[in-house]
C-alpha cells in the first residue's frame, strides 16, 4: 500500500482499514489478516507505556516502535504518529522529527491540528514527506479539552472542523483522521474534501476506520471509550492461560514426559 493507492481507494468507494501496532509480532498479525495499513500511534503512551495520557511520548520512543513495526512490515502502508511537542514548536522541528520518523521505515506521518498546524503540513509535503491530519478530538490536547470530549457538537465548533479539514486538504495531507465527532459532522467533512477520512468514534460514513489494536482484540480494558468494539477478548483467554499455568506448576502437572528431554 502506497499513499497514492491510499487515496485511490475513496475514489474506488472501497473503505479504508487502519489499525495500529507497536511491535514486529502484532506488525505481522495485522499483515497476516490483510489490513494494509498500520498506525504506529501515540496511543502506545496508554497501551504500551501505562500512562493516563498520550503526553510524555518521546520522539525516541516514537522512532523505537516505528523500526519494529517498519521492520516486520511487507505489504503494509505505515504511518507513524508526531508525538506532543515533536512538531508543536517550530517548522523546523516538524521537518526535523518527521524526518526521523521516515529515516525509521515509516511511509507517512501524522500529526494533531487544523489550521494551526498549517505551516507544518505544507513544510512537510514541500520535503516529500506524507502527512495523516487528524482533528475532531485530538488527544494531544486533553488538557484543554478536560478530559476525553466529544468535539463538534455546536455549530461554530463544527464550522471550525469543516475549515480545519479543508484547508489541511488544501496544505496537502493526504488523509484525516476524525476522532470523536458527531457522525453528521463526519459525512459532511468527508463529503467536502477529496482526501480520504478514517474515522475513529466518527459514525460510519467516513472513508474508512481505525481502531487502536489492543481495544480492537480486548487486551486493553482500564477505560473503553463508546466507539471501541472488541472482536476478541484476548485479556481474558490470557488470564485463564496463565492461571492454568500456575496451577500444573504448583500441582505438579507441568512438565510432563511430553515437555521434559529424556
Ligand atoms: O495514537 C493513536 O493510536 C491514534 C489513533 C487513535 C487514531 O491517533
Amino acid at each position: 500500500m502506497t499513499v497514492p493507492e491510499f487515496q485511490r481507494q475513496k475514489s474506488k468507494g472501497k473503505k479504508l482499514v487502519v489499525v495500529t501496532a507497536y511491535d514486529a509480532l502484532f506488525a505481522r498479525i495485522v499483515e497476516q489478516s490483510g489490513i494494509e495499513a498500520i498506525l504506529v500511534g501515540d496511543s502506545l503512551g496508554v497501551v504500551v507505556q501505562g500512562n493516563s495520557d498520550t503526553l510524555s511520548v518521546t520522539m525516541d520512543d516514537m522512532v523505537y516502535h516505528t523500526r519494529l513495526v517498519a521492520g516486520a512490515r511487507e505489504k503494509a502502508l505505515v504511518i507513524a504518529d508526531m508525538p506532543f511537542m515533536s512538531y508543536q514548536v517550530s517548522v523546523e522541528d516538524a521537518v526535523r522529527n518527521a524526518g526521523r520518523l521516515i529515516q525509521s521505515g515509516a511511509g507517512a506521518v501524522k500529526l494533531e491540528g487544523g489550521v494551526a498546524m498549517l505551516d507544518r503540513v505544507q513544510a512537510l509535503t514541500r520535503v516529500g514527506i506524507p502527512v495523516m491530519g487528524h482533528i475532531g478530538m485530538t488527544p494531544q490536547s486533553v488538557n484543554q479539552y478536560g478530559g476525553y470530549r466529544v468535539q463538534g457538537r455546536e455549530e461554530a465548533q463544527a464550522e471550525g472542523l469543516l475549515a480545519d479539514a479543508r484547508a489541511l486538504e488544501a496544505g496537502g495531507a493526504f488523509s484525516l483522521v476524525l476522532e470523536a465527532i458527531p457522525a453528521p459532522l463526519a459525512k459532511a467533512i468527508t463529503e467536502a474534501v477529496s482526501i480520504p477520512t478514517i474515522g475513529i468514534g466518527a459514525g460510519p460514513d467516513c472513508d474508512g476506520q481505525v481502531l487502536v489494536l489492543y481495544d480492537l482484540l480486548g487486551l486493553f480494558d482500564e477505560f473503553s471509550p463508546k466507539f471501541v468494539k472488541p472482536y476478541a477478548h484476548l485479556k481474558a483467554d490470557a488470564l485463564q492461560a496463565l492461571r492454568r499455568f500456575k496451577e500444573e506448576v504448583e500441582c505438579q502437572k507441568f512438565p510432563s514426559d511430553l515437555e521434559s528431554y529424556q
